[in-house]
């Protein structure tokens, strides 16, 4: 049995989480519920890699072997039922950083970006940084779930270049179903739209839902997608920066190696290339504890939420430790209703326009931490109601 619920102080190591509270929201007071890392100890298995490595003094220069490729590969056929030949495997310094590679690789300034909002922040900020036009096909909300708006798609998709989906949803916590992705790759393929499909979620779906990698769909759709990977949010190695970036089709894949290499990002570190093979060579079991306590976490919440917070809307997750809150009924401006969390309940989490102006009046909230804090910040959200 794996021990999630242990407090393990995370002051003065650093971590954006805690050492940067006072700079985010003006106080360290606060439970930090924010950025998507989780307050649970890396895996022995990851650390005992790690430190066997450093039993040898020099940390020189080091490369990827083939077993990089490999560990994923398996992974991904355990985990997914997904064969991929290691060879389409390529390498980034984190997700983000693919995604301005791919960006740089594959568009121009100018060129039309679709995202999905409400939507992970770098999804947008990343393209509008390396001026390409960003074109919103903003997600449906019927006040319980979020679905695409084809339609909506269909129009958008006409002169665009790329589209950037994330698969499962940040923030809404979506496991979009196959047919759902069919639709979408339909209308991409018709436009001659290139799709990145961000699964950096992928492995964190709770009972009841299943993932589908992009890379499932039909062959054909290969020719002019992408699909990102990372072991960084289900075994908590996001300080490691080391992702996969699978790319199918041998001439974009050679064009991403040498943006990349252009970029002179292709090095990666020698800590990172060993926690992502063990990650994802001995994840297995500690994965199916990590995902039974954070089902339990969302029970916690949501059971709480429904029975003391009434005013108080949590979107249902289907995937991630993120929940996406609801807090329109409280009819308070945003900054307002941040600095109630803050200074009244003692919660740091993100505020929803974050993630785009579809996000006005939602709050994300991180559980991935021992169900005594959860409990904590639940009852200090109860206090200020
Ligand atoms: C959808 C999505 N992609 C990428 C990232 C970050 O990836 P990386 O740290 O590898 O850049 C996150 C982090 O929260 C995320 O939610």
């Amino acid at each position: 049995m794996i021990d999630f619920d242990t407090y393990i102080p995370r002051e003065g190591t650093s971590c954006v989480k805690y050492d940067l509270r006072y700079q985010v929201f003006g106080t360290e007071d606060v439970i930090p519920l924010w950025v998507a890392d989780m307050d649970f100890a890396t895996p022995d298995f990851i650390l005992d890699a790690m430190h066997q490595r450093l039993n040898h003094p020099i940390l020189g220069y080091s490369f990827r072997g083939q077993d990089f490729n490999e560990s994923l590969a398996r992974w991904l056929l355990r985990q997914h039922s997904l064969q991929i030949d290691p060879e389409i495997v390529s390498f980034s310094p984190g997700v983000v950083t693919g995604l301005m590679v791919l960006l740089l690789a594959f568009t121009e300034p100018g060129d039309k970006i679709i995202v999905q909002p409400p939507i992970y922040p770098p999804f947008f900020e990343v393209p509008l940084a390396h001026h390409r036009v960003v074109v919103y096909n903003p997600l449906l909300f019927d006040g319980n779930r979020y679905v695409m708006d084809f339609d909506d798609l269909s129009i958008k998709a006409t002169d665009a270049k790329m589209l950037i989906l994330s698969n499962p949803h940040n923030p809404v916590g979506r496991v979009w179903e196959k047919w759902e992705l069919e639709k979408l790759s339909e209308i991409c393929l018709k436009n001659d739209v290139m799709i990145i499909s961000d699964e950096i979620h992928s492995d964190i779906i709770y009972p009841g839902f299943h993932h589908t990698p992009f890379l499932s769909l039909d062959p054909k759709l290969n020719k002019n997608s992408v699909s990102c990977f990372a072991p960084s949010k289900t075994f908590n190695l996001a300080g490691l920066s080391t992702s996969a970036i699978l790319i199918p089709d041998s001439e974009k894949r050679r064009i991403y190696n040498s943006t990349l290499e252009r970029y002179h990002l292709q090095m990666g570190n020698i800590m990172g290339n060993i926690a992502f093979e063990a990650a994802y060579n001995q994840g297995e079991e500690w994965l199916k504890e990590l995902l039974a306590y954070l089902h339990q976490s969302v029970m916690i919440a949501s059971d709480y939420i429904a029975k003391h917070l009434k005013p108080i809307h949590l979107v249902q997750p289907e995937a991630t430790y993120l929940l996406w809150l609801d807090f329109r009924d409280f009819n308070l401006p945003t900054d307002k209703l941040h600095s109630l969390l803050i200074h009244q309940a003692h919660l740091g989490l993100n505020r929803g326009e974050e993630f785009g102006i579809e996000g006005k009046g939602f709050m994300r909230m991180n559980i991935a931490c021992p169900h005594a804090v959860l409990e904590k910040a639940l009852h200090n959200l109860r206090n200020i109601l």
